[in-house]
């Protein structure tokens, strides 16, 4: 398959309506990623290095996510939804470059995998003319029916256009189609709208196909594969499959996690070997843990390095920018953002680390901050190695602590330690002995220690 050259029409001119938002309908979100950059994902996948995305008007958004997934992306517009087949026409200058294959697939349904593409293209390989993927639901309503005599595929139905027998039919069409490149447009251009919805359809390319003497054949997958998304319900579900996939994934390559169905991963969450996932982690996009890394219980990470051996959480945030070298501990409460923090540091309680460098073995005391917003611009903090934050300290950016120094417990940082120094920043401490003691008694007896009655 290597040598033969592939097309996908991506169709995302779908409207949004039963999805009830102001946010194109392909834009949502399944495993941290965009409907449609799942889609572009697959075809890329399964080896088509050329891809049209067909959007509808008015969606610049739709097409500039197209080009941040998939720069080589060429977008097309239908202005009128007419259908799947008026669809597709309107990347006929893509489709007239004469690709081998011609993958159609759905922005709308974000689960197919690059496997289950590359098994349409090998049946064209064989010398199939369309190559369409049949499923079985479990509830067939609303789709489109798959006509067989025998191994071969005769027509494609449409429930609206379907007879009542038709309609017992349980094979049904998953949409997604591939297309002899060489007969492609012969085929489309036949293709009419003297149906119930005078849509143009792309399922009539079965039956055309056959009239024209060619083949036609489906290729069965799994419900999952094609599940379409039209509504948040559907949404919710595809996010459910998905995060089944990427645990699984995971644990078939090393990671132990504990109670995988409260471990949600983002598509590209990359995990080493031998990383242990506690209950109820959640991972957002952009997040690598290397080998052997620890993640506790209801840790939130997102555009997050974790080097080898890390330990994080439990109640730990990882934020974008945040990386952690080899064996760094990031315990309960503590956030970090935008920082780096060397091999073996420690911030295990209650702290912000943001916009930040942390030399290699620091220790952060509980409660520190680094003051990093001025309530104008961000300013850093940077700590060198071997450096100890005592509990309680602000550290004001910007503001640079030497390698080995030391900053008293409760210290408000604004000027720069110097190596190996001291730097302590509060009041002196004053005794008063027996003071406690004589306000017991004084107390007891209704006075206050200045001596007065108590009213
Ligand atoms: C389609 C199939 C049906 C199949 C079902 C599987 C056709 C005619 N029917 O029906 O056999 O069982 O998918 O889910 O193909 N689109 C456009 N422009 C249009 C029309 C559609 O871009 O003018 C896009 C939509 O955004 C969507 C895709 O094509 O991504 C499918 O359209 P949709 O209306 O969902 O088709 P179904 O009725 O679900
Ligand atoms: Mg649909």
């Amino acid at each position: 398959m290597r040598d033969r050259t592939c097309l996908a029409i991506v169709l995302a001119a779908g409207e949004g309506t039963r999805m009830r938002t102001s946010v194109p309908k392909v834009l949502h979100m399944v495993g941290g990623r965009t409907l449609l950059a799942h889609v572009l994902d697959a075809a890329r996948g399964a080896g088509a290095p050329e891809i049209a995305v067909v959007v509808g008007p008015d969606h610049g958004a739709v097409a500039k996510e197209a080009k941040a997934v998939a720069p080589q992306a060429e977008i097309f517009e239908q202005s009128e939804r007419r259908g799947t087949a008026h669809a597709v026409l309107a990347a006929r200058a893509a489709i007239a470059r004469g690709a081998d294959d011609i993958l159609v697939m759905f922005a709308d349904t974000p689960l197919i995998r690059s496997e289950t593409l590359a098994r349409l293209r090998a049946a064209l390989a064989d010398g199939a003319a369309v190559a369409v993927l049949g499923f079985t639901p479990a509830n067939p309503q609303g789709y489109g029916r798959l006509l067989m005599r025998g191994d071969a595929l005769v027509a494609i139905r449409e429930e609206r256009d379907a007879s009542a027998e038709e309609r017992r039919i349980g094979f049904c069409n998953g949409g997604l189609m591939a297309l002899a490149g060489a007969q492609a447009l012969a085929i489309l251009d036949r293709i009419g709208n003297a149906n119930a919805k005078g849509e143009y359809y792309l399922t009539d390319a079965v039956a055309l196909a056959r009239e024209m003497g060619l083949k036609a054949v489906a290729i069965e997958t799994s419900e999952d594969d094609v599940r379409g998304i039209n509504t948040k319900v559907q949404l919710a579900e595809a996010e459910a499959v998905l995060q089944r996939r990427l645990r699984t994934e995971a644990m078939e390559a090393g990671v132990t996690m504990i109670a995988p169905e409260t471990v949600f991963l983002s598509a590209d969450t990359k995990l080493g070997r031998d990383v242990t996932i506690e209950p109820n982690v959640v991972f957002g996009p952009g997040v690598t843990v290397e080998d052997g890394a620890l993640i506790r219980s209801f840790s939130h990470l997102e555009g997050a390095r974790v080097g080898k051996g890390a330990r994080i959480g439990p109640f730990a945030r990882l934020r974008p920018g945040a990386d952690l070298g080899a064996d760094v501990h990031i315990g309960n409460f503590v956030e970090v953002k935008a920082a780096t923090i060397e091999a073996g540091a420690k911030a295990n309680h209650l702290a912000y680390i943001g916009d930040a460098s942390v030399g290699a073995g620091s220790n952060i005391g509980a409660g520190t901050i680094t003051c990093n917003y001025d309530g104008f611009a961000k300013h850093r903090t940077d700590i060198g190695k071997g450096a100890f934050i005592g509990s309680n300290s602000s550290l004001v950016a910007p503001v640079k602590i030497g390698d080995g120094a030391y900053v008293g417990s409760g210290s408000v940082v604004t000027k720069d330690v110097p190596p190996d120094s001291l730097a302590v920043e509060r009041s002196d401490q004053r005794i008063k002995e027996g003071w406690a003691k004589r306000l017991r008694e004084v107390r007891a007896l209704g006075k206050t220690l200045g001596g007065k009655k108590k009213k």
